[in-house]
Order: C-alpha cells, then structure tokens, then sequence
C-alpha cells in the first residue's frame, strides 16, 4: 500500500525543518498578529550592577560610559537590556561565560533586583516589588529549572516533583495526583519512589523539570538546564523540551552557552556580551546575517560544519515511491520531478534503496509490475543528529541526495548537494527553497521518451495512480 503522508517527522524534527526554512516568513506572519498582550516577560532599559556603587555605575553607564570606566564602582553584569519575549516562545539566551545570563534572567522573576529599570512579567512590575508579591509571581507565573538539578536527596522523585506545591500549601492528595501527572508526562511513570540519588543525571533532569511544570506556571526559566548531561541525553531532552512546549504552551526563556542548542531551540536569540545584549533575532538572522563582528565570530569559530545538523539542514524528500507502486509510478514520479532516481521506501517510510530511471524505464518497457528487482540499496544515508562534515563524502560519492533516516532507518528528509553547500556557504535558506526543483541529477532518460513509454504501457498497468508517493507542492 502506498503511503498517504509525504513525510513522516517526528514532532522535534518538523519543527526544526519548519524553522530553518520557513521560520521567518512564518514568524512575521505570527508576529503581525501579536497585540501587547501577548508579552508574558518586558524587560526595560534593565541593569545590574554588583559591587560598591551600583546605582552610580549604573547611571554612568546609562550616559554612555564604557563598562570598564565604571569598574571601580562595580561588576556591570547586565547593561541596558530591552526585550519583549512573546507568549509560547522559546526565547533562547546566548553567550560566552561571564556575559551576563544568569544574572539577566535571575531578574527576570525577581531573584535578583535590578539596578535600574523595569521587568513585567504579564504586566505585572517585578522589579523592586515586596517579598510577598514576588512569592506569587513565582507561585503563579514563572517557575525555575537549575543546570545542576537542586533536587533534595533524601526526598524521592514524588515529593521532589511535588515540593514546590508543598511549598505553596497545596493539600497533599492534590499535590501528588499533579506531580503523578507530570512524572508520567516527563517519563518517569514507575520511579516515583525512587531517590535522587538512583537515577542517572538525564532522569534527575527530568525531574527537575517535573517540579517546574508541576507549578503550572505559564513561564520556566531555564539556565543551562541540559548543560551538564551528555550529548545523546541532551538531545533527546532537548526534543522532549519542544514537544512540551507545543502542547502545553509554555512561554520559555532558556540559557545556553551552546550554539547548537539555541539553534535548535530558540524562536528568538539574544546573544549576550559582556552585560549587553549584542543581537537579538531568530537563528537564522544569527547564524546568515550577525549583526556585529562579535557575533559574526561568535558563529563562526564554531565550524558551520560541525555545528549544523543533517536534520537542521535537510528537506522533505520530494522524490519518493512505496515500494508497492511499481515501476510506472517510479517512472512517473521521476518524469514529473525531472531526476534521474527515486527512493523506495517500505513500511513505516522504512528506506529499501534506490531506482533509476534507465532501470524503471527497462522494466516498463516489458510490463513488469515488481520494482524491488532494480532498487538498489547503495543509497547514501546519514541520521538526523550527523553534522553535516559527515555528508561531504556520501555526498561526493553518489549524485543523488544524501537520504537522512532515523535509527530505525525510515527515511526523514534528504539532502541534495546544493543544500549542502548552500548550509556550509551561509547562503539564506530562502535562495535554497526557491531552487527547491534541483532535487537530485537531471534524467538520463529523455523526458518525452518516459511519457511516450508511459501512455503506450498504460492499458497493461491496472496500477492506481493513487499508489504514487512523493509531493509536488
Ligand atoms: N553575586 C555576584 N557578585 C558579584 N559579581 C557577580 C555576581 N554574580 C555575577 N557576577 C558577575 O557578573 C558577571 C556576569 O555573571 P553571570 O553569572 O550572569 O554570567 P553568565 O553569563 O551566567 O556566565 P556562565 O556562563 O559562566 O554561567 C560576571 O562578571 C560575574 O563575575
Ligand atoms: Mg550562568
């Protein structure tokens, strides 16, 4: 049966496809939309200034003093930063140790009091306001994930995730029904009486996550939540982090020092240096068009190659049958899209291999009705999570797109050599889509012979047309 769906990606990798090809014209459409109530954070015009003379430093740093000019008064952590972060983003902020970002967000709900200026969370002052009023800040809007966890080891992974309702006086059937709820929605349904202490650092993460979320607060501030967990860990909590955040919409400001990660996550980036925010736009504003020579370096020490991912990079794969369509719908498929070879995918998008055209063409001819006899399975694949220094050689080794699948080898995206080197040249995603046709190597088979050949085999074929896989949009 051939398959109805086009491509079948997973929620984290659709998003990320989204992102990196249509995010900006998708986000001003978005952002037309947006009405000032639909700012859960407003930072203005904020500083913080630790040392002797704070509010001095400050003041002199507002007339246009340099931040080493004022360092006799004091450590300006954060200078002048301005900000809107929308409801249901990810607002990512990024930046070398020291620039600032534990301190900017820490202002954010009102750990940490600004020097000067303003923060509204849901148009709601924080700044400078009472103890008691910041405690329902807290309670209600903005809840807090730590890099290293801050779990108590002799509670269990229960009373973890429902400390922070315990806190607040929930009684104590209500408070475990919604930690149960947010345990089983982090994946830990069965380790909730557990210790800290028995779960490796991914699952301590998780429950640090589930206290947050057990709040239900519509902000988390997260800062360098995933930074001390390793890659593969990371990843898969990254992912998870975006799918929870399309369903339950949360708004959330997320702290890295990792490229990678913010490109990956972040609607929105704020690159921090030394206490300034230096550039703030989506990744890829950043990573084509920066703003300054620090950010230019900031995204280009990091080797574009090594950094952007298979899956960052990769497009729907257009030319596509089901193993069952038979060598017309081969034929056809690639007489419509104008390439030269088509991927053969089984069950459950599974990648069998490759057909050419000459092959199809062959088969066609003598009014064969089986495509697996010609599909050749030396296609070159890579998986999402490979950087793209990995698909210079499959690449260079055969003319068809490089075919990214998942590790159960069904078949996510693929990647023609023009994507490839338009990714590594820093070419804008748009000028890619719009050479979208240049899917794979032009027909070595004229195309006029495959319709001819086509229409004259067509009373043999009782294939419904249906069976043709792959889109044309
Ligand atoms: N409580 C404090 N007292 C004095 N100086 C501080 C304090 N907290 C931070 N600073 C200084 O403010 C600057 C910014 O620190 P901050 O922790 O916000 O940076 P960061 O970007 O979060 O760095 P990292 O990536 O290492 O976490 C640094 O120079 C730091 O030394
Ligand atoms: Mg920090």
């Amino acid at each position: 049966m051939g398959e109805t769906s086009a491509h079948a990606l997973s929620p984290g990798e659709t998003r990320r496809t989204a992102r990196r090809y249509s995010s900006r014209a998708f986000r001003s459409a978005v952002s037309n939309e947006r009405e000032s109530n639909d700012v859960a954070i407003r930072a203005d015009g904020i500083y913080k200034v630790f040392g002797r003379r704070p509010k001095e430093a400050a003041k002199r740093l507002a007339d246009g003093a340099d931040r080493n000019a004022v360092a006799g008064l004091g450590t300006a952590a954060v200078i002048d930063a301005t900000f809107d972060v929308t409801v249901g983003e990810i607002f990512v902020v990024m930046g070398l140790s020291g620039s600032g970002k534990s301190t900017l967000i820490r202002m954010l709900n009102g750990l940490l009091e600004p020097t000067a200026g303003s923060v509204e969370v849901f148009g709601t002052e924080v700044a400078g306001v009472s103890e008691a009023a910041l405690r329902d800040v807290r309670r209600k809007r903005v809840s807090m994930v730590f890099q290293h966890f801050a779990l108590l080891p002799h509670r269990t992974v229960m009373d973890n995730a429902a400390y922070g309702l315990e806190v607040q006086g929930v009684p104590v059937a209500e408070r475990r029904e919604r930690a149960q709820r947010v345990l089983e929605r982090v994946g830990l349904a069965g380790w909730e009486d557990k210790f800290p202490g028995q779960l490796s650092g991914g699952m301590q993460q998780r429950v640090g996550l589930a206290r947050a979320l057990a709040a239900d607060t519509d902000i988390l501030l997260m800062d360098e939540a995933f930074s001390a967990l390793d890659p593969l860990i990371r990843r898969e909590m990254q992912e998870q982090l975006v799918e929870l955040q399309r369903e339950l919409g949360k708004t959330i400001v997320f702290i890295t020092h990792d490229l990678n990660e913010a490109m990956f996550l972040g609607d929105r980036i704020a690159v921090m240096r030394d206490g300034r925010i230096v550039q703030l736009g989506t990744p890829d504003d950043i990573l084509t068009d920066p703003a300054n020579d620090y950010v230019a370096q900031f995204v280009q020490d990091v080797d574009r190659a090594r950094v952007l991912t298979a899956a960052g990079v990769m497009e729907p794969a257009r030319s596509v049958v089901s193993a069952t369509a038979g060598p017309r719908a081969a034929l056809r498929t690639m007489r419509d899209l104008q390439t030269s070879a088509v991927f053969v995918v089984g069950n459950g998008r599974k990648l069998l291999g490759v057909v050419h055209d000459t092959d199809a063409l062959k088969l066609v001819k003598r009014g064969h009705k089986d495509l697996m006899p010609i599909v050749r399975t030396d296609a070159s694949t890579v998986t999402g999570e490979q950087h793209l220094v990995d698909l210079f050689e499959p690449s260079a080794e055969s003319p068809l797109p490089v075919a990214v699948v998942d590790d159960a080898g069904r078949l996510l995206g693929a990647i023609p050599r023009v994507t490839l080197l338009a990714a590594l040249g820093n070419v804008t995603s748009s000028a890619i889509t719009s050479e979208l046709a240049v899917v794979g190597p032009a027909p070595t088979v004229p195309v006029d012979v495959m319709t001819e050949t086509l229409r004259e085999t067509a009373v043999l074929s009782d294939e419904p047309d249906a069976a043709i896989e792959g889109t044309h949009a």
